[in-house]
């Protein structure tokens, strides 16, 4: 078997704040295989940006510190790569689509060039031939005229155009690893299908590897292989999408799906409200982040952090909980 394109093991972040150590992320490790596609969930503040801005050297230091853990790309350890070389892998082999165009894009520069600029940046393309490639990407994501748009400065463009040249920016060197964190989030649904469509065409020619961060999970069972939820730093549960939807082992998996099929909810595409409120992760609980939430918490779930074991029968699916979520559930149904 082909090794795995990315291995993160043991990520540790914390940001040093007036507030105290704000523990970001603790001791990570996942694998990502050629051709997957991960789907990354959690609640606001659950570690999913940081953890990929860190791999990527993008997290500003100070305040951020990386504590612990080992990036591996490619069998190269991204966390000991010289900035130059990470400078060459962003926005070459590894494409990035982050929220947030307006602070991502140079307000003075125009579309076309800061287009072209990454194209021949990271390709042997030049001049007309960059200039096509990158009207060709416009095209791609669904900007009207683009031979016109490449002219215009960013703040010409709507905000969900903005978000268009960005994806046109991530896919422009057709990435081996594209990393999107609510790239889709600002956008319309049916531009949101299109861009859906254009990554999955990308997945299908070019077999790119995707991890893609969002708080909808409808666009995690269109378009992952695998689901990863994420709550104060850790994995709570991960595994392929129609198993953990099928049948979750983490509770906190269970409150995110749980209203799933409500009409409301859907009509939304937003994550249902699980009650109470995220850790504070300056002061975080000693053990499993959410036993505060849980009302299938144990005592050892409130004292010693679960490691993720096996949750099912099922290859890869694996869940961080000492409690036994579908026995406890199918006890109570049988209790009425
Ligand atoms: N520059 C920073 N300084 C201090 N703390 C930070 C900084 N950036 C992030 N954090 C903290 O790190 C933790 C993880 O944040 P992160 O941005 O990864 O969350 P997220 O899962 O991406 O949330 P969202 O869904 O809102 O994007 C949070 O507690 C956040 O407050
Ligand atoms: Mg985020």
């Amino acid at each position: 078997m082909a090794p795995p394109l990315l291995e993160i093991r043991n990520l540790t972040v914390a940001f040093d704040t007036p507030a105290g150590r704000v523990h970001a992320v603790n001791d990570l490790s996942y694998t990502l295989n050629e051709g997957e596609t991960l789907g990354v969930v959690g609640e606001s503040g659950s570690g999913k940006s940081v953890h990929v801005l860190a791999m990527l050297g993008l997290l500003p230091s100070p305040p951020a510190k990386i504590l612990s853990g080992e990036v591996l790309f490619q069998g190269r350890d991204l966390l000991k790569l010289p900035e130059a070389q990470l400078r060459e892998l962003r926005g070459g082999q590894i494409g990035m689509v982050f929220q947030d165009p307006m602070s991502s894009l140079n307000p003075v520069l125009t579309v076309g060039r800061q287009l072209r600029e990454v194209i021949e940046r990271h390709s042997d393309l030049r001049g007309a031939k960059a200039e096509a490639r990158a009207t060709e990407l416009l095209d791609l994501v669904g900007i009207p005229n683009p031979g016109a748009r490449l002219k215009q400065y960013p703040h010409e463009f709507s905000g969900g155009m903005r978000q268009r040249v960005m994806i046109a920016i991530g896919l422009s060197c057709n990435p081996k690893l594209l990393i999107a964190d609510e790239a889709t989030t600002a956008l319309d649904v049916t531009v949101q299908a299109q861009i859906l469509d254009l990554v999955r065409d990308l997945k299908d020619r070019l077999g790119t590897t995707v991890i893609w961060i969002t708080h909808d999970m409808g666009v995690v069972a269109e378009l992952a292989d695998t689901i990863q939820v994420m709550y104060g730093g850790r994995i709570m549960e991960r595994g392929p999408v129609r198993a953990v939807f099928r049948q979750p082992h983490s509770a906190y998996t269970w409150g995110l799906l749980r209203s799933l099929p409500d009409e409301g909810a859907r009509a939304q595409r937003r994550l249902y409200q699980i009650p109470g409120a995220p850790p504070d992760m300056a002061n975080p609980p000693a053990g499993d982040p959410f036993a505060p939430r849980n009302p299938y918490a144990t005592d050892r779930c409130r004292t010693e952090v679960p490691p993720l074991r096996p949750a099912s029968p099922v290859p890869g699916h694996m869940v961080a909980a000492w409690y036994d979520l579908p026995a406890r559930l199918a006890a109570e149904a049988a209790h009425g």
